[in-house]
């Protein structure tokens, strides 16, 4: 069997869900796109798995959380999709790829032709096994990614609830998930190699506030240790983990989040790969000028931050990147660049917190971090790169991104520390 489409999204996360919405904003005949996604359902807003959805109470479900109402814009319902003449090939696997016959060939053996192709794989879960440790497929260990994955994860709660439970990593999903649990009445002991969480973006003192925050919860840490193995019962079911000193936590479920790879493989022969993902220019175009690539999966060059080659895995620029292609791919030639202030943010029981920019020099904390009112700026060369604010206001949040984008000079470090979130909401 053999199908031909003007546009091709291949995926089906919050990437694809964005450009659809871009592309029939910008007017596309019926029959001319489709997106193929090896999920069995429309595109939807994938930080909720980890929020809303896990929630014991009135949890969040779809339909409710279809793209793109995360940004506050329609939601796109699969009705939405048949409306405008979208074709959404759901629940297949695309198996190879051909960027020079512009062709994709499904694992049903279809090929699908395109005239231009945006790349929207996003990114998957990271495997205890790709670090040598075996046994993470047993029963009641899981990780979290997709639909499948929170559904499972719901209903091996569901069925620990008053347990313990061993959450690995203390990253996003880590931090994210810890709360769920607990929420769900489980008693959680946190296990990662680095000296705190949230180590790729948090300084010690940010971190600390909600290490504190989270044992006050009855959450347990142990940091700087990774599990070399588990313990099953007779039915398979996870029964303890074992950690690199010995220590042995018994336990009813395990968590796990040690970080994710972008969905390459099945270009990394014919584009260009950088940083981990398919780097693009600033259009999101590919080294092949018919394939362009957004989201998780794309490294794409940061004006503010002089051009540097990104790769982010955050909602935020999934939503971006994947209306500039579009934008790009529809509209004049002299489409402008991307500009764009990356932005990362998480939501943990009554705690949210946003960062902006880019964390590197020296850091100035500010506020009260007994009240759970406070931030921090990242300062170099005399400069603002980066803000963090947690417990801010919606004007405070847009002053921190404000003053990332004008890359506020700064006089002392001393009178930033002194003007705390006034500083950002004078600039
Ligand atoms: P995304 O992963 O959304 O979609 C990729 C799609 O491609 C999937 O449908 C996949 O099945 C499909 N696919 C891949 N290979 C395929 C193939 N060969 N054939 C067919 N289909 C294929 N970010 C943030 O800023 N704030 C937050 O709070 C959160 N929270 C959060 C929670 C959880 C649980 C996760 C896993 C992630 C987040 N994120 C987040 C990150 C955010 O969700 C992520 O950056 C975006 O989903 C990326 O969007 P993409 O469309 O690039 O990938
Ligand atoms: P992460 O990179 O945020 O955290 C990984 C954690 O695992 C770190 O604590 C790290 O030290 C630890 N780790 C690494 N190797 C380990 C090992 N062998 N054993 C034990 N621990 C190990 O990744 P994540 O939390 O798994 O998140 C996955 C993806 O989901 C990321 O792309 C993230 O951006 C996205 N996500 C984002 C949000 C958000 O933005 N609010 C929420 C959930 C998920």
């Amino acid at each position: 069997m053999a199908r031909a489409f003007v546009y091709v999204i291949l995926g089906g996360g919050v990437a694809a869900g964005y450009a659809a919405l871009e592309f029939s904003r910008r007017g596309i005949s019926h029959g001319e796109l489709c997106i193929i996604s090896e999920e069995s359902v429309a595109p939807y807003e994938r930080p909720a798995l980890s929020k809303g959805y896990l929630l014991p109470e009135a949890p969040a479900r779809l339909p409710y959380f279809h793209t793109c109402v995360g940004a506050g814009e329609q939601r796109l319902t699969p009705e939405w999709y048949k409306e405008h003449g979208i074709e959404l090939i759901l629940e297949t696997t695309v198996k190879s790829a051909n960027v020079k016959q512009k062709t994709l060939t499904t694992e049903n053996g279809e090929t699908i032709s395109y005239r231009t192709l945006i790349i929207a794989t996003g990114a998957r879960a990271l495997k205890l096994e790709e670090f040598g440790v075996r046994g993470s497929n047993a029963e009641k260990v899981c990780y979290l990614r997709n639909l499948n994955d929170a559904d499972r994860l719901v209903d091996v709660m569901k069925s620990c609830v008053g347990g313990n439970a061993v959450v690995i990593g203390g990253g996003y999903i880590g931090m994210e998930c810890t709360a769920a649990l607990v929420t769900n009445r489980i008693k959680v002991t946190m296990v990662f190699p680095g000296a705190h969480c949230m180590v790729r973006l948090f300084t010690q003192k940010i971190a600390s506030f909600y290490e504190g925050y989270y044992e006050s919860k009855g959450v347990k840490f142990i940091k700087g240790t990774v599990v070399t193995s588990f313990e099953n019962d007779s039915e398979g079911k996870v029964t303890a983990v074992i950690l690199k000193d010995g220590t042995r936590l018994p336990t009813d479920m395990v968590v796990v989040g040690i970080g994710s790879r972008a969905n390459t493989s099945l270009f990394e022969d014919q584009l260009t790969i950088e940083k981990g993902g398919i780097k693009v220019n600033n259009l999101m175009q590919t080294s092949n000028s018919s394939v362009y690539a957004v989201g998780d999966v794309a490294a794409f060059p940061v004006k503010l931050f002089n051009g540097d080659t990104r790769r982010l895995e955050h909602v935020d620029s999934a939503r971006k990147t994947a209306r500039h292609a579009v934008a790009a791919i529809m509209g004049p030639r002299n489409t402008s660049d991307l500009d764009y202030v990356p932005f990362f943010y998480s939501r943990v029981f009554t705690l949210a917190w946003q960062f902006y920019g880019d964390n590197i020099g020296d850091v100035v904390h500010y506020g009260d971090f007994t009240k759970g009112k406070f931030g921090a700026y990242w300062v170099n060369k005399g400069r603002v790169v980066g803000a963090f604010l947690e417990g801010g206001a919606k004007e405070e949040y847009e002053a921190i991104a404000r003053v990332v984008k004008l890359k506020a000079t700064v006089k002392g470090k001393d009178v930033v520390e002194g003007q705390g979130i006034d500083f950002a909401l004078r600039a």
